[in-house]
């Protein structure tokens, strides 16, 4: 029988309010009953440095690499900072690519999503984050993209999505991220 995809959900802002946290809801309350998403939680990470590698990786990254290494993909929801990508996700990525190989990235299949306030949702902080993850041998679902613009016409004060053709389209969305990640099986995916 197929079993549910195990996706682990990134976002890449931390703040209470986030959008992006909202846009994660939403698509979390439109799931096919075959996908699961755990939200990795990765705000205790030291900003990166070689010097925390020895003698061993501090023991929050062997952590989160541990997550990753067992999804079946990952689902990263992310704003743009200064036209690239937050520096917290950054480090974040940087810290999952240290330690023995293969690193916690490799092969492992992701999809992208952002929303922003502005007018094209996030578009350049995406394509920066698929030249990294091309790096990294992650392969980026290549289309359709979750480009949500217009935040504040789209959410309510508690970041909950209510336009209603994005949570149409995010329902959608989800359904072609789950045949895509398919293509990449783990042992007992189907
Ligand atoms: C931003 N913001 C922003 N927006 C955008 O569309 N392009 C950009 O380059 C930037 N740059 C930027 C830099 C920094 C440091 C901050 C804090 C913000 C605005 C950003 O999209 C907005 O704050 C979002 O609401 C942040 O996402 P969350 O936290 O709501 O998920």
């Amino acid at each position: 029988m197929t079993r549910p995809l195990n996706i682990v959900s990134i976002c890449g802002s931390l703040r209470t309010r986030s959008y992006n946290r909202g846009l994660l809801r939403a698509m979390v309350e439109r799931l096919p009953a075959t996908m699961q998403f755990t939200e990795l939680d990765w705000a205790a990470l030291p900003v990166y440095n070689g010097d925390l590698e020895h003698p061993d990786l501090p023991a929050e990254v062997v952590r989160l690499q541990s997550v990753l290494r067992a999804a079946d993909g990952a689902v990263i929801v992310t704003p743009e900072y200064n036209h690239g990508i937050p520096g917290g996700l950054k480090n974040l990525i940087d810290w999952m690519s240290r330690g023995p190989a293969p690193h916690a990235f490799f092969s492992l299949p992701v999809a992208i999503a952002g929303a922003s306030n502005g007018m094209i949702g996030t578009a350049r902080c995406q394509l920066a984050l698929r030249n990294t993850l091309a790096t990294l041998y992650a392969p980026t679902m290549p289309f359709p993209g979750v480009l949500v613009s217009n935040c504040k016409e789209r959410f309510d004060e508690s970041r909950t999505l209510t336009h209603e053709p994005t949570g149409a389209f995010l329902k959608d969305w989800l359904v072609d991220v789950e045949k895509w990640m398919r293509r990449f099986p783990k042992p007992g995916m189907q």
